[in-house]
C-alpha cells in the first residue's frame, strides 16, 4: 500500500461565533468528526482554523486520503478549496494524531510577521511556507485541552472580552445591586 500527502488551503462559509472552550463551535464539530474518522481509517494531520481561513494536512494510505478529501471537497462549511501539495510519501511524519488542531497560536502569529504576511491567507502561500506550516503543526504542543483564548484569536481580530450569556448575567447582577441600592436608600 501506498502512502501520501495532502495539503489544502479553503475558505469557511460560516460566520465564526465566539470560541467555547478554547475553539470556534463550527470548527469543534468539524474536529470530531474528522478524530472519529481519521483514527479508523490511520489518517494523521493538522488544522489550522484562523481569519476565517482552513489549512489541512492530511497524510496515510493513498486510497483513505483521497476518500476523505473527497468528502471535504463536498463540504458546504467551506469553499475556494485550493490544493497546495498532493505527493507520495515515503514514511509517515506525524506520529498518534487523528486530527491535531492548532489555532493561530504565537508560532503562527510568529512565521506570518517573519514572512511579512499580515493575514493568515494559506490559498497564497508559497510551498516553502507550507512545508514551514507543516512543521509548525507537527511541533506544536497545543491540544483542544491546552487551547486559551488568546490563542484562538485570528490576525486583525479583536478579542472577545465577554461572551453574550456573560454580559447578560453582569447587566442583571448591576441591575439588583441597583435596585437594593434604592430599597436600601428608600429605609433611611
Ligand atoms: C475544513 C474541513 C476539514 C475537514 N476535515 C476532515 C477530516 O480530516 N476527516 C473527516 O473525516 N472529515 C473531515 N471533514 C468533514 C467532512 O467534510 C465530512 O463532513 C465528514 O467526513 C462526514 O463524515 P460522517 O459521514 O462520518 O458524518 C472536514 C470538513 C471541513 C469543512
Amino acid at each position: 500500500m501506498s502512502l501520501m500527502r495532502l495539503a489544502y488551503a479553503s475558505e469557511a462559509t460560516f460566520e465564526a461565533k465566539p470560541v467555547e472552550k478554547g475553539v470556534e463551535p463550527h470548527v469543534a464539530r468539524i474536529l470530531m468528526t474528522s478524530r472519529r474518522n481519521n483514527a479508523k481509517g490511520k489518517l494523521v494531520g493538522g488544522l489550522y482554523y484562523g481569519n476565517n481561513r482552513f489549512f489541512q494536512y492530511l497524510e496515510g494510505e493513498e486510497d483513505e486520503v483521497r476518500k476523505t478529501f473527497d468528502r471535504i471537497l463536498k463540504d458546504e462549511r467551506h469553499r475556494n478549496v485550493v490544493t497546495l501539495i498532493e505527493e507520495p510519501l515515503e514514511d509517515r511524519t506525524f506520529s498518534n494524531w487523528s486530527m491535531k488542531y492548532v489555532p493561530l497560536s504565537r508560532d503562527v502569529r510568529r512565521f506570518l510577521e517573519s514572512q511579512g504576511l499580515e493575514a493568515f491567507e494559506p490559498a497564497s502561500f508559497t510551498s516553502d511556507q507550507c512545508e514551514d506550516m507543516i512543521e509548525l503543526v507537527r511541533n506544536s504542543s497545543h491540544d483542544q485541552k491546552l487551547v486559551n483564548h488568546d490563542d484562538t484569536r485570528t490576525v486583525g481580530d479583536t478579542p472577545q472580552a465577554f461572551s453574550p450569556g456573560l454580559k447578560a448575567g453582569l447587566i442583571a447582577a448591576a441591575l439588583c445591586l441597583l435596585g437594593a441600592l434604592f430599597f436600601a436608600g428608600s429605609m433611611l
